[in-house]
């Protein structure tokens, strides 16, 4: 009893720390932002929004050539960074942050391009963390964003689903946040807990990410190398 006690107590300091998480988006007719809102009233999270450095542009001008423009330019060389629209500098450590929330706009079945020339350049510091996408279209499926993501991210250990609301959705979307944060399990899932080497554990069987078993019925990490374990559910990084 009085070790079960003992085990709870620590337990609680083990677990006390939380991960970071990000949240970057781009809005053009606020559609995302308002969802971005909703979603950070749900979770702890910084708040990044993307802006182009051309300012004042009508995307819905003639049936909305300038955004079919920035996304052909994209399609047909997207190695090129000289393909994606100039954007504003954005102040973020993406080393701060263990989980990265990416809110897009669909354009033309493809993410936003001022999105895409973000990851473009910051998808590789994004390699390992746990990323999630929200997308907002008016009708049309967001598998092509999923893969402008896959394809600017390549490393990112995204979450599966995505969340896909649909413009008219927006405005209702508290619930289907609420749904898929449970779905994809972001309370588990997004945390890393700091742990001293030394500190007692209880008595859990650990494992690696990948899923292997690295000790069994162990009460502490001191004989581990520093880095992220899977124990009792929950991801804890030894450091
Ligand atoms: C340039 C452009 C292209 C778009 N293309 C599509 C499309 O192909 N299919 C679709 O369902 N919605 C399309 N939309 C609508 C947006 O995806 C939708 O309105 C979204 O909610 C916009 O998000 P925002 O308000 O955060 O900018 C397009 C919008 C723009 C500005």
């Amino acid at each position: 009893m009085k070790r079960t006690f003992l085990s709870l107590i620590l337990l609680v300091s083990v677990f006390a720390v939380h991960a970071k998480t990000l949240v970057v988006y781009y809005s053009y007719t606020n559609n995302v932002h308002n969802i971005v809102t909703e979603l950070t009233k749900q979770i702890d999270a910084d708040v990044v929004r993307i802006e182009l450095a051309e300012k004042g542009l009508d995307y819905a001008a003639n049936n909305y050539a300038i955004g079919s423009a920035l996304i052909s330019a994209i399609r047909n060389s997207p190695n090129d960074a000289a393909s994606y629209p100039a954007i504003d500098p954005v102040n973020v450590n993406l080393a701060d942050y263990d989980c990265i929330i990416i809110g897009a706009p669909l354009w033309w079945s493809n993410m936003a391009a001022p999105l895409q020339t973000y990851l473009l350049h910051n998808g590789a510091a994004m390699a390992g963390k746990k990323i999630g996408l929200i997308v907002s279209s008016a009708s049309s499926g967001i598998s092509g964003v999923e893969g402008d993501a896959k394809r600017l991210i390549p490393e990112g250990d995204f979450f599966n689903p995505s969340l896909w609301i649909r413009s008219s959705q927006t405005s209702g979307a508290t619930s289907m946040i609420s749904q898929w944060l449970n779905t994809i399990r972001y309370d588990e899932v997004a945390k890393v807990e700091n742990v001293p080497a030394d500190q007692n554990i209880g008595k859990f069987t650990i494992f690696s990410v990948s899923g292997a078993m690295v000790a069994k019925d162990a009460l502490s990490m001191k004989d581990l190398e520093k880095g992220v374990y899977i124990v009792n559910g929950k991801k804890i990084c030894i450091n």
